[in-house]
């Protein structure tokens, strides 16, 4: 008995130090001599900080063969819709470790509407401005294997009605759109307008790309891209464009593999988050004693090819899985394939949640895992996740670049802390926009001295 309770109360006082000591260092006044194995928070190379964004919120990353940069500042931050004035921009140029600049040029990203990227026509009713030839709200960039640019406007920009709410506004033909830009001259080489068929303007949000160059997959020879549709009403696909003809087309439309999966919660920085649907109006008071405000309800998102162009893998924000479909199938244009695409499409299970997607000349295929503050590698040949790289310094890894430089792969991924934007909240009574500058874009190597694909 006396024993049991001296061993008792060794653990309430191992117990207590824990808890009061959350960096396990010996506690001043405990007198035994040792520590508890801990999270060492880090893992494999260290993290290379290539640039600090002191002003615009970034989200996408594109790394050009000579080492240019370029990034998108999404649209649904308010604070990064172009109200009219020069100076705020959708794409940037990274100019120096600290600076960058509107991309191709100031004129594009200042788009003519009565509200800039905003048409006021309506005032009881606006819109996303319907401008071909300017950019309004862009989630992805990306460069491709020829080294062009290309930029996926969703067309919808956010909003701040008078009466306080946010919301994404529903797009206009023109806004959403597929531009190429040819870095060589910094002219954009040609825009691909998406029909309200395609970017449905009330609920498509066109959120990333990824293509497949390969001449004779088309009748046009041009290549194809696919882009994901994350849409926050569950109007989610992947929508495919012959690059030649400009036609596109939705395919997976309403498979559970784009959809986002209900009720998920998800773990950031040690907090969970409820998703805010109007972060102008977020929650008052303690989550302790209300319901969850909602759960975030994002769908298809990242997206990657594997280096023969065959497969194509995708994976909604809201989800911890990945699933891919054969490309094949997603390019034919008859209906009557929906039903082979349902049956071919493979889910490989957890691999982390994650934003975007990157993959390499091996066949990996990486993303983030945000709930580790890491960068993980799914290989496809062993169904099996690794990860990459792991930092306290890491928050929400929103998109990842492959490029060949100095003689070597490298991953360049952004770390933006959407997890503390006024999109989330997390309990008692943690929410609004809690994000500190600067966000970041790191790197690390590729693995196993992967490259760049050829193809895509
Ligand atoms: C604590 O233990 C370590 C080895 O486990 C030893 O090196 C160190 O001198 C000890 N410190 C004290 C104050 O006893
Ligand atoms: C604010 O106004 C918008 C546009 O009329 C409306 O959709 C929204 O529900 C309103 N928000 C609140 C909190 O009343
Ligand atoms: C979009 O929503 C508005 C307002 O609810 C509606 O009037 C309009 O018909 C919708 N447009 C489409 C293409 O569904
Ligand atoms: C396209 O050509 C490549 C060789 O460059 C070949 O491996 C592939 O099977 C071809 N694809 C189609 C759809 O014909
Ligand atoms: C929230 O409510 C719980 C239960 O009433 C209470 O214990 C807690 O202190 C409150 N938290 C805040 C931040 O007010």
């Amino acid at each position: 008995m006396a024993r049991l309770t001296t061993l008792s109360f060794l653990l309430m006082q191992i117990l207590a130090v824990n808890a009061g000591d959350h960096n396990n260092h010996p506690h001043n006044n405990y007198p035994h001599n040792f520590t508890f194995p801990a999270d060492p928070g880090v893992f494999g190379p260290p993290l290379e900080a290539v640039h600090a964004y002191f002003g615009q919120w970034p989200e996408g990353i594109a790394v050009s063969s000579t080492g240019r940069l370029f990034s998108s500042f999404g649209g649904i931050d308010p604070a990064n819709v172009n109200n009219g004035t020069p100076g705020i921009f959708a794409v940037g140029e990274l100019t120096s470790p600290f600076t960058e600049k509107a991309y191709p040029s100031v004129e594009m990203n200042t788009p003519p509407c009565s509200g800039g990227a905003v048409d006021l026509t309506d005032p009881e009713n606006p819109v996303g401005c319907g401008s071909a030839d300017h950019l309004i709200s862009v989630i992805g960039v990306v460069i491709d294997a020829q080294d062009r640019l290309w930029i996926v406007d969703t067309g919808r920009p956010a909003y701040i009605f008078p009466n306080g709410s946010e919301a994404l506004l529903p797009s206009s033909y023109g806004g959403p759109k597929l531009v190429g830009v040819d870095l060589s001259t910094d002219t954009v080489f040609t825009t691909i307008l998406f029909s309200p068929e395609v970017a449905l303007p009330n609920d498509s949000l066109l959120d990333d790309v990824r293509f497949d160059l390969r001449p004779n997959i088309t009748s046009s020879g041009a290549g194809v891209a696919y882009i994901t549709d994350a849409s926050l009403s569950g109007q989610n696909a992947i929508v495919v464009v012959d690059l030649g003809t400009g036609d596109a087309w939705r395919r997976l439309q309403g498979n559970p593999s784009v959809l986002p999966e209900p009720q998920f919660l998800p773990f950031v920085w040690g907090q969970p988050l409820y998703f805010v649907p109007d972060p102008g109006h977020p929650p008052t008071g303690n989550l302790s004693t209300t319901p969850p405000p909602g759960y975030l309800p994002v769908g298809a998102d990242g997206i990657a090819i594997s280096p023969d162009g065959e497969t194509l893998f995708y994976a909604p924000l809201t989800s911890r899985n990945l699933y891919s479909v054969p490309t094949a199938l997603l390019r034919r244009r008859d209906d009557a394939v929906e039903a082979e695409l349902a049956a071919a499409v493979v889910d490989y299970g957890q691999t982390g949640f994650s934003d975007g997607m990157e993959s390499d000349s091996n066949g990996l295929v990486y993303k983030g895992n945000q709930e580790a503050n890491a960068v993980v590698a799914f290989d496809p040949s062993t169904g099996t996740t690794q990860t990459v790289v792991r930092d306290p310094r890491i928050g929400y890894v929103d998109s990842l670049s492959a490029a060949d430089l100095g003689g070597r792969g490298w991953l360049y991924f952004t770390s933006n802390q959407l997890h503390l934007s006024a999109f989330f909240w997390s309990p008692p009574g943690s929410g609004g926009d809690r994000r500190r500058r600067p966000f970041a874009l790191f790197r690390v190597p590729l693995l196993d001295e992967g490259g760049k694909i050829d193809e895509a």
